[in-house]
């Protein structure tokens, strides 16, 4: 069972490549938690594995990764293989430690680790990738992921291949709150003369943040996922002044439509 959070289809690519490999489920968390369910409970197959698949925002997981985890509920653990895979545009900080210590306040203890650098998409600060170096990380990422998937076949604890890059425990205790609390906001998103209204945006919000009634209108739960900006095919959406001229991206090995959420 592969639990994954993707906004523009890295870590949902990371994810299935893991699935085809172990044969492994996939469950998006973002779908799960646009219910209003309390908790959300899975039977445990035999010896079955658990995956975490998420990109890293500001050297921590997704507000909606712990969330998730504090919703959830899985029957039948019996000491079952936990792992995370946290894709980033270069670095993710100590976010290992805090899914782990997450995990643990549940009883649920993490065997291994991984982190894979990808096509950066933060590009409210910063641009994209070159094509150029996108495409290197793509290989590379595919090199890396081999491996991984041999250490989750077989199980093996105590792996951890992670880049935690400079000062991990500073920029993770520092960073990540202020992020959570200050940049979350949808407020600085809007469109430009070229949306056609098509409502992509609205289906591919990882929080069910946007509503198209004639132009997208934006509410107060934003992840900053960024497949809204991203993923619009004429590229009206902007954030900010920064934008206009930065580029967009989307993982090449995904379609758009699986990144709909309805
Ligand atoms: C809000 C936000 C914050 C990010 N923070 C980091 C970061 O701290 N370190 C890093 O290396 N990449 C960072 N990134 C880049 C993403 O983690 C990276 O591009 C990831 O692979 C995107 O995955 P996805 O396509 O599944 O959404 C950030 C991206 C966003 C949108």
């Amino acid at each position: 069972m592969i639990f994954y959070f993707s906004g523009t289809g890295n870590s949902l690519y990371v994810a299935k490549n893991i699935g085809k490999y172990n044969s492994e489920r996939l469950i998006s968390i973002a779908t799960q938690m646009s219910s209003s369910e309390i908790s959300f409970e899975y039977d445990l197959e035999d010896n079955e594995t658990i995956g975490f698949v998420y990109p890293v925002y500001a050297w921590g997981p997704p507000k909606m990764i712990i969330d998730f985890i504090e919703k959830l509920k899985l029957n039948n653990y019996k000491n079952n293989y936990i792992y995370t895979v946290a894709t980033c545009g270069e670095n993710i900080g100590n976010t290992m430690k805090v899914l782990d210590n997450c995990l643990k306040k549940k009883n649920l203890y993490l065997k291994s680790g991984f982190s894979i650098a990808m096509p950066n998409n933060y590009i409210v600060i910063g641009n994209v990738d070159s094509k150029e170096v996108e495409n290197k990380k793509l290989m590379v990422a595919e090199e890396s992921l081999k491996n991984i998937n041999k250490v989750i076949k077989n199980r093996e604890e105590g792996i951890y291949i992670i880049e935690k890059g400079p000062l991990p425990g500073i920029l993770t205790a520092t960073a990540n709150p202020l992020f959570n609390k200050m940049s979350r906001s949808a407020k600085k998103f809007y469109v430009n003369d070229k949306c056609t209204s098509c409502g992509l945006c609205e289906s591919v919000c990882n929080s069910r943040n946007i509503i198209v009634k004639g132009k997208p209108k934006w509410g107060n739960d934003c992840n900053q996922c960024l497949a809204c900006i991203h993923l619009c095919p004429v590229k009206a959406i902007q954030y900010g002044k920064g934008t206009e001229n930065k580029g967009r991206y989307k993982n090449p090995n995904i379609n758009v439509n699986e990144m709909r959420m309805f």
